[in-house]
């Protein structure tokens, strides 16, 4: 029976985690895997308030943080866990560190202890691969008119500088994705395989 594996892919905005994980999904159910893919903010009707909510900026960023912690609540129990448990490889595009990053630079009064605390009814990913790019970068692939609340360049700033140090801290892997989207693929890729060899 395939065991399964709960991977997130996370990142500033632009970075490529919606790209990579479909790619990522293809690549798995091309090996014979059976491949669920999701993403968060997620589709329940919490996910669509806070899609909405994304382009609001009078949103407190503590009613943004709790919210996001019950979407994702509802997600794994409803979703992720009843997945793995059906052997299912599951990629999720975001989960718990887009919270740990974003809400806690979002507002002084948010640390990265509460978040963990709101968040912690959840499973935890066995592989998060943070993909690391210049907001410079990222964001001029994307039209002005179309920038959500959180998409400028001093914000990510800080959102890239802390995915960093929270990857040094618990050992994420992270990947350039300023570069062709192939060659950041295979090295996603690797991991995964690597990971599912020794699982063997
Ligand atoms: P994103 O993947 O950028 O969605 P889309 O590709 O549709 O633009 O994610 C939406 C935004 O939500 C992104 O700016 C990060 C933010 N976010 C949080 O602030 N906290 C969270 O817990 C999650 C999951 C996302």
């Amino acid at each position: 029976m395939q065991k399964s594996l709960f991977i997130v892919l996370e990142g500033g905005d632009a970075a490529g985690t919606t790209t990579h994980s479909h790619l990522l999904k293809g690549f798995l159910e091309g090996k014979g895997f059976k491949v669920h893919l999701t993403q968060e903010p997620s589709q329940s009707k919490i996910g669509k308030l806070l899609r909405e909510f994304l382009k609001n900026k009078d949103i407190p960023p503590t009613t943004d943080a709790l919210l996001f912690a019950a979407d994702r609540n509802l997600h794994y129990k409803i979703e992720i866990k009843n997945k793995l448990e059906e052997g299912f490889i599951v990629i999720s595009d975001r989960y718990i560190e887009s919270s740990i990053v974003y809400q806690s630079i979002q507002s002084h009064e948010i640390s990265v202890e509460w978040v963990k605390e709101i968040n912690k009814f959840v499973g935890l990913p066995d592989i998060t691969i943070i993909l690391d790019i210049d907001p410079k970068i990222a964001l001029a692939r994307k039209e002005d008119e179309d920038l959500e609340k959180f998409e400028d360049t001093s914000f990510l700033d800080k959102v890239r500088n802390l995915y960093l140090q929270r990857a040094k801290q618990e050992g994420y892997y992270i990947i350039s994705s300023d570069a062709i989207i192939e060659f950041v693929q295979e090295k996603i890729q690797k991991i995964i395989i690597d990971k599912l060899k020794n699982m063997s």
